[in-house]
């Protein structure tokens, strides 16, 4: 088997990213191909999606929320839950991030994540396991960008994520309006007409929103 890290390089460009222009990538222009050869590659049919080799339109909203408030993770500790490319961990650190933890439970990604940083001249850990299993991390900030798109992953990010909040953890979500998204239990902060791609959507624009976890009820602020 190709060490993933060289399976990334041979499938992707390296090139900016739309709308977050100071950040680069290495991205995939098609996915049904990719996701042909990683079904080749890792010899499961069933495989996961190339997610890695693309910037979601979650993510794409957590980016541009962090270059317009980089108070938002300045000198904190910041986790990128469900990582896929590193998008948000990478915008983090460009923010001013103390140190970013990219999360997911893709081999690929893992190694997209290690790429990434490596070609925006930043330092991203990389945990490659489902933490959802785990207490919350050691951090400050937790990022989730584009986590609502298939209902069995939905039901376990938003549990978790309560309780990383209720630890203390700032929590802020990026999602374009995703089926199984509970909006109506979160704080919109900010909306962006994000660029994708027609190889992921229906549109290649998105509306993108970004979004805070409430405090815990009965707190003093909430
Ligand atoms: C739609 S992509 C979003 C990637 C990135 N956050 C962005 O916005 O560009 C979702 C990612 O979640 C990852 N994922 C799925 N289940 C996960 C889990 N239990 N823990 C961590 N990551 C997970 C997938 O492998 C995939 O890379």
């Amino acid at each position: 088997m190709t060490a993933p890290a060289t399976f990334v390089l041979r499938h992707t460009r390296r090139r900016p990213v739309p709308g977050l222009e100071e950040i680069v990538l290495h991205l995939a222009d098609e996915v049904l191909p990719l996701w042909r050869a990683v079904g080749v590659e890792t010899g499961d049919s069933d495989a996961a999606l190339p997610y890695w080799a693309f910037a979601w339109a979650g993510g794409l909203a957590i980016g541009r929320y962090l270059r317009d408030h980089p108070e938002a993770v300045s000198g904190r500790r910041v986790f990128d839950l469900a990582s896929g490319s590193g998008l948000c961990a990478i915008a983090a650190m460009h923010a001013g991030a103390s140190a970013a933890t990219g999360a997911d439970i893709d081999a690929f990604a893992a190694a997209a994540i290690e790429l990434n940083a490596r070609a925006n001249g930043r330092r991203i850990r990389v945990v490659r396991r489902d933490v959802l299993e785990e207490e919350a991390p050691e951090a400050d900030v937790i990022l989730a960008g584009d986590c609502w798109y298939e209902a069995r992953l939905a039901e376990r990010v938003l549990p978790w994520l309560r309780r990383a909040r209720d630890r203390g953890i700032a929590v802020l979500i990026g999602d374009p309006g995703r089926r199984y998204l509970p909006a109506e239990e979160l704080v919109e902060l900010a909306s962006y007409d994000v660029r994708t791609t027609t190889e992921l959507e229906d549109l290649e624009h998105k509306q993108a929103r970004v979004y805070a976890l409430p405090p815990p009820r009965g707190s003093a602020s909430g």
